[in-house]
């Protein structure tokens, strides 16, 4: 489908780093501007598994804008945000970025904010984010963005791990028919927090301002008005950059670290290798700076490269309509488009024929890349007939930062498979294990897990907590990362990334624990025990289902408890968790050790074929819950 020169290139460039991993990182090295150039690559002694870059000072922001500017790209659009959902949008230059960004940084400043310290930043998609997070790295401060679609228990559970001396946030994101206000969530997540910061930073947005804390909030533009532009700090290359929470298989949400020196150098590699883009091309990556791709692809690895990059405040369908994207890429003539793809489905399900894609130009447009979830077969084919152009599917998790696999615009493209997430990146030893650690046979599925050490700009360990990240992530298979994905390497080097092997479920291209869910459900006065499971969704790849089995002498109506469920975990985890499920059934199928059958219940769901485990105390509680999904269905 997508022409077949690129396998040997790929080969090449897998081969190359193979020979030399250190050689090959030190090369692309040499694309940052380094204060102080690295010596070392990589030192295996330092850290949890190793360190990359460890002598090596630098400063990330530099590296996004100083640099361009300096180069004479000044006048060069560097981001452009396009907003249908307030009618809105404005376009930025590297120069004007950078003087704001360099003033934010100094409001910061102002507020005692430097290297090292925290800056918790919640707000919809607006440049103030992204200019808020390269205030941060300016200063050499660690940056932690919290999704908008969280609620503000799970906001106050990030306030209180990372500790941050300030938090920048707006008065409101704006959803589709419907106005988030975040002030309110603001306040009762730092009320409900341990930890209080001592400034927040408030852009007031005109479709609703709201009212300041005295003493403890500023307009945000006030103070960027107000300060002084503040230069760059350089930090160490094993510095943070940036801590990104995630879903873990518990309620506690896990500190991805991010080092500087690492993901620059990852980042910047990607850009070419991957994507195949160069300075002045226009990228626009889909997603939001609460997720990691946002971090990667809509901020830094973009502006690294010297880009242009669209921030899009809308959705896919419904602002207007299904020909959103395309009008997005026609207009900023967008060379690559990144999504996920649950957004193509969303697009397809609208305007089945792609009717409207044919009003808009996109003569520009080279690559569509997906991630995030699997892409169905269909989807792939679908957006590539209709796109004539590549569709790329490439697999990666907020640990990495990057891609794991994928394929390879810069080194050209091997022919695509409909299903898989391409080849191994260069950086990754990628292997699919059975239980005991064995690698299986190509074509068989196992975990896959990436041999130690793991390339520049995944995590080198968790938030102030290296014995989770141990736990988590390097027990299962000594001397391995274990991604918790189950999927395959197949007889031609393909990886297919079918599942996880944990409490992790994925909808709408967001990750969300189960277990979150369940200890929510297991707080409501009448549950007794509860499982949560992830469903097949034809939108959303999968949707939370709730089972909960009430304690004995409630009298509440199982109609109402459900709704009260549905509110909990609305209210605890946010909006984003898409709960909208919850089943009242007698008993919850366990193992005679009492664990609860969570991957029975789901292929019942899913009306899959499955085989009773041998270790079920009562297979018969098996077509109870069958029972119970088909009355729910009808
Ligand atoms: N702030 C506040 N609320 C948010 C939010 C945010 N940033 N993002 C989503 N929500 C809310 C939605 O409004 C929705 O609320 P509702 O229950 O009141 O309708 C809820 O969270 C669920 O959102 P979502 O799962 O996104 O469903 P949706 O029906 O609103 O939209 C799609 C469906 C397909 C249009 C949407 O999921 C989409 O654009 N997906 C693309 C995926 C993507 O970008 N993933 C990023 C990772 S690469
Ligand atoms: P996140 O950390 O939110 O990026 O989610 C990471 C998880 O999403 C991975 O562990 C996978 O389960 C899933 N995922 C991301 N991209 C892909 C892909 N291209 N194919 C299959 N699964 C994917």
């Amino acid at each position: 489908m997508d022409g077949s020169t690129g396998t040997s290139r790929y080969e090449e460039a897998y081969g190359a780093w193979r020979a030399d991993p250190e050689g090959y990182w030190r090369q692309a090295a040499e694309a940052i501007d380094w204060a102080t150039p690295p010596t070392r690559i990589f030192d295996g002694e330092a850290g949890v598994y190793g360190r990359w870059f460890p002598d090596a000072r630098l400063n990330t922001c530099f590296n996004a804008l100083d640099r361009h500017v300096a180069a004479g790209r000044g006048a060069q659009t560097a981001l452009i945000w396009d907003s249908p959902i307030t009618g809105r949008s404005a376009r930025f230059t590297y120069a004007g970025l950078l003087d704001r960004v360099a003033r934010v940084a100094g409001a910061l400043a102002a507020r005692g904010v430097g290297a090292g310290d925290r800056v918790i930043i919640y707000m919809p998609m607006v440049p103030e984010a992204a200019i808020a997070m390269l205030a941060c790295a300016r200063l050499g401060a660690i940056h932690s963005v919290v999704f908008g679609g969280f609620a503000a228990a799970e906001l106050s559970a990030r306030i209180a791990d990372a500790q941050p001396k300030a938090i920048i946030s707006a008065s409101c994101g704006l959803e589709p028919g419907r106005i988030v206000k975040y002030k309110p969530l603001l306040d009762a997540a730092i009320a409900l927090s341990p930890h209080k910061p001592g400034h927040c930073l408030i852009l007031q947005r005109p479709e609703h301002p709201c009212e300041l804390t005295p003493g403890r909030d500023m307009d945000f533009l006030d103070a960027e008005a107000a300060a002084t532009p503040a230069p760059c700090t350089d930090v160490a290359a094993t510095d943070p950059l940036y801590i990104l929470y995630t879903s873990g298989t518990t309620g506690k949400p896990k500190g991805i670290v991010r080092d500087n020196g690492g993901h620059a150098v990852a980042l910047m590699n990607s850009m070419s290798m991957l994507y195949g883009l160069k300075a002045g091309d226009v990228m626009w990556t889909a997603s939001d700076v609460g997720w990691v791709v946002g971090h990667s692809y809509i901020v830094y690895a973009p502006l690294l490269a010297g880009c242009t990059t669209v921030m899009y405040e809308g959705k896919p369908v419904g602002t207007p309509d299904a020909g959103a994207f395309w009008r997005v890429a026609a207009e900023h003539r967008v060379k690559v488009l990144f999504t996920a793809p649950t957004a193509i489905r969303a697009i397809r399900k609208e305007d089945p024929e792609g009717a409207l894609l044919a009003r808009y130009d996109l003569s520009a447009l080279e690559a569509l890349f997906l991630a995030g979830e699997r892409c169905d077969p269909p989807t792939a084919e679908w957006s590539a007939t209709l796109l004539g152009k590549p569709v790329i599917d490439h697999w990666w998790q907020t640990e990495t930062g990057w891609s794991i696999s994928g394929n390879f615009r810069g080194l050209g493209l091997f022919p695509n498979r409909p299903g898989s997430g391409g080849k191994p990146a260069p950086g990754y030893d990628l292997r699919a294990l059975d239980e005991a650690g064995q690698e299986v046979p190509r074509g068989q599925i196992g975990t896959l897990a990436v041999k130690l050490p793991l390339p520049p700009s995944n995590l080198p360990t968790l938030w102030h907590a290296d014995a989770r990240f141990r736990e988590a992530y390097l027990e299962a298979f000594p001397g391995y990362y274990n991604t918790s994905d189950a999927g395959m390497v197949d007889g031609d080097g393909y990886v297919w990334v079918m599942s996880r092997t944990d409490d992790i479920i994925n909808v709408a291209g967001h990750r969300l624990s189960t277990g979150a869910m369940e200890e929510v459900l297991a707080a409501h006065p009448d549950v007794a025990e509860c499982a949560v499971v992830g469903v097949k969704d034809s939108l959303k790849g999968q949707a939370p289902l709730g089972l909960v089995v009430l304690k004995a002498g409630t009298t509440k109506g199982e109609a109402e408890i459900a709704k009260e469920l549905v509110a909990m975990v609305r209210d605890r985890i946010g909006p984003v968790a898409a709960f909208r499920e919850a089943r009242v059934v007698q008993r919850l199928p366990k193992t005679r050790s009492g664990k609860i059958l969570r991957a029975t219940i789901r292929k019942i769901a899913d009306r899959e074929s499955y085989t009773v485990p041998p270790t079920i105390d009562d297979p018969l509680i098996l077509d109870e819950i069958a029972d119970v999904l088909k009355q729910a269905e009808k």
